[in-house]
């Protein structure tokens, strides 16, 4: 078995290399912006929704910005204080709506908690489908539920792009999702079936969540713990795909986590602070691909989002899509 030949010989996983291939990606939208920028005589332009303070939102909104920047779109941040309404978050959607100058809109999740429960959804789907570049809004979910997506969303297409750039085939493999949400697990599970792919999705409640686990030839991780998908979840060979972000600041949980040799000892040491994912780092020995984190699935939503954006400004141009 080619899996147990990679642990034999002791070979570490071969990193996906996300960073890279988020750039490749962005190279090849160029010359998309500049013809959309001369018909349109203005760039692609993203309007984002911030509300409240929080602190990983605002990295990941200051990413999105500076990489719209970098490709030369308009990035346009609407931020509202956590106090904000529900009324007043929709009222700038609705204008971002209306505007003639926008082609793509955004509300950052999470939202306050002090919005309720449904406002996440509440505001995605006050977005204009045309304009829905998170692909969240109902109509353009249930288009992606159908196998005939618009938009769909950046995580599950950066991890689509991912694997095909990597030549890691889905037909017919066993692909196993762990986590159900909105914005990962449940689109994601989705284009994986589209791909041909035999799909499980396991969640807080699936019992034998390693079992499981183990069948998989591609296994997603997107539940947001850190590092709670140890070896004894991976099949040997297997392909491993680490959406979580999780900054750890306890120093015994982080050296708990890393051999004494791992130059990320020296970051956290420098930083304070270290980013892990979902899977633990051990994994990297068993796995036969894997995701780093950071810099693996992280660019790829970032290039997606501007797939998605220079996507809205063709189609509002009436270019076909
Ligand atoms: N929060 C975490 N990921 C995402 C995403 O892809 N889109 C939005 N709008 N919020 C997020």
């Amino acid at each position: 078995m080619e899996g147990s030949n990679l642990r034999r010989f002791g070979m570490a996983a071969r990193i996906l290399d996300g960073t890279r291939i988020a750039a490749d990606i962005r190279t090849e939208l160029v010359a998309r912006v500049e013809a959309c920028t001369l018909a349109a005589r203005r760039p692609p332009t993203l309007g984002i929704l911030l509300v409240g303070d929080d602190a990983a939102s605002e990295v990941y909104v200051n990413t999105k910005s500076k990489a719209g920047d970098a490709l030369g779109l308009k990035v346009d941040v609407v931020r509202l204080p956590k106090t904000a309404t529900l009324d007043k978050a929709k009222e700038v959607v609705c204008r971002f709506n209306r505007s003639q100058d926008h082609d793509g809109i955004l509300v950052q999740a999470p939202l306050p908690s002090a919005l309720g429960t449904a406002a996440e959804s509440t505001l995605f789907e006050a977005i204009d489908p045309t304009k829905d570049v998170d692909g969240f809004h109902p109509t353009n979910f249930g288009r992606l539920a159908q196998g005939r997506s618009v938009f769909a969303p950046c995580t599950p297409s950066g991890i689509l792009e991912l694997l095909d750039r990597s030549c890691i085939n889905l037909k017919g493999q066993r692909a196993v999702v762990i986590g159900r949400s909105q914005i990962v697990g449940k689109p994601v599970a989705l284009m994986l079936l589209h791909r041909h792919a035999t799909v499980t999705v396991c969640h807080s409640k699936t019992r034998d969540l390693s079992a499981l686990a183990r069948e998989a030839d591609v296994l997603i991780a997107a539940l947001g713990r850190p590092a709670f998908v140890t070896s004894e979840f991976v099949k040997p060979g297997a392909t491993v795909i680490d959406v979580g972000v999780n900054r750890l600041v306890d120093e015994a949980i982080v050296k708990s986590l890393l051999p004494p040799s791992s130059p990320r000892l020296q970051t956290f040491a420098r930083r304070g602070s270290l980013l892990v994912g979902d899977v633990h780092p051990a994994v990297r020995e068993t796995a036969g691909a894997l995701t780093p984190v950071p810099g693996g699935v992280g660019p790829l939503t970032v290039a997606m989002l501007m797939v998605n954006t220079v996507r809205a400004s063709e189609m509002h141009l009436g270019k076909a899509v």
